[in-house]
């Protein structure tokens, strides 16, 4: 596995990959590599792709300083994951490098509006702006690629979708499924900063959505349903919605169809999200 960390180096590595008739699959990631991370590794992998993962911390889509300090790091770890599960080439900018004003502003920043504001984006003003701004900067340096994201960031895929489409980037998104411990609990590096009891309550997110996908219903009584759960494993609950899979425009009960149901709670300061597809119909309960 190639190691890198200079902008110049992995914008040269993408190229000649290119040059040498190869696609390239970004795998972006901000490290505390697990299951998830692997699974992309491989699904690059599976497509033939050359498998090109970053792992940078970006600071840009924390709105709070205390979430960004406590975001777990494992970099030993991370060169061990990356190098097992088929990564060719580890990227591992720097903060100068990436931004280099930082701590001040970026001038440039990517807004992706309406899709942005809502759900995540309603609890973490200026997340995605941050997700956006430092995913259309891995694009530009790595160049034409597939790019792979996990739909545990469900929001996150939506947003990167319309910032490719809107900017007419030479970029395949392709989303990959949430991978899941054998309880349910969806893979997250933020499951790190739970302690037992709290990894416990968190399987009220999956078990919220596991019942709306069982018993259908119209979309209201989905969201009472999940709020319901969460609150009753003591979950501060964020959101808990079910939307339009592309617009994320929540669903009204004389609606019918697949639609997305979308999670977050607060367990203990940390922060869990989790998503699935569901059906809704009307009128029933
Ligand atoms: O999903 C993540 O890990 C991050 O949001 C990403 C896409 C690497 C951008 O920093």
């Amino acid at each position: 596995m190639e190691r890198l960390s200079t902008l110049g180096a992995w914008r040269e590595y993408a190229g000649s990959q290119r040059a040498a008739g190869r696609r390239v699959g970004l795998v972006p990631t901000m490290g505390a590599l697990h299951a998830g991370h692997s699974s992309l590794f491989e699904a690059a992998k599976q497509n033939g792709d050359v498998v090109l993962a970053t792992i940078f911390v970006n600071p840009r889509q924390f709105n709070d300083v205390g979430d960004l300090n406590a975001y777990p790091r494992t970099p030993q770890l991370d060169h061990h994951t990356a190098e097992q599960h088929g990564v060719d080439c580890l990227v591992e900018p720097t903060l100068a490098e990436m931004w280099p004003d930082y701590p001040a502003p970026t001038s440039t920043t990517v807004s992706v509006r309406g899709i942005s504001d809502t759900l995540e984006g309603a609890g973490r003003p200026g997340h995605f702006d941050g997700v956006a701004s430092v995913v259309a900067k891995l694009f530009a340096v790595t160049g034409p690629c597939r790019a792979y994201f996990g739909e545990k960031d469900f929001q996150q895929i939506v947003v990167v979708r319309q910032m490719v489409r809107d900017l007419a980037l030479d970029v395949e998104v392709v989303s990959c499924p949430i991978v899941r411990d054998g309880d349910g609990l969806a893979l997250s590096s933020r499951n790190l900063l739970l302690s037992p009891p709290a990894r416990t309550r968190g399987l009220a997110l999956s078990r919220a959505l596991r019942d709306v996908q069982s018993s259908r219903g119209p979309a209201s009584a989905q969201r009472a349903r999940m709020r319901q759960i969460l609150e009753e494993s003591d979950i501060d609950v964020a959101y808990a919605e079910v939307v339009d899979p592309v617009t994320l425009v929540p669903t009204v009960d004389d609606e019918v169809g697949e639609r997305r149901a979308l999670l977050a709670g607060i367990i203990d300061g940390v922060r869990l999200i989790d998503n699935a597809a569901v059906f809704v119909e009307a009128g029933r309960t």
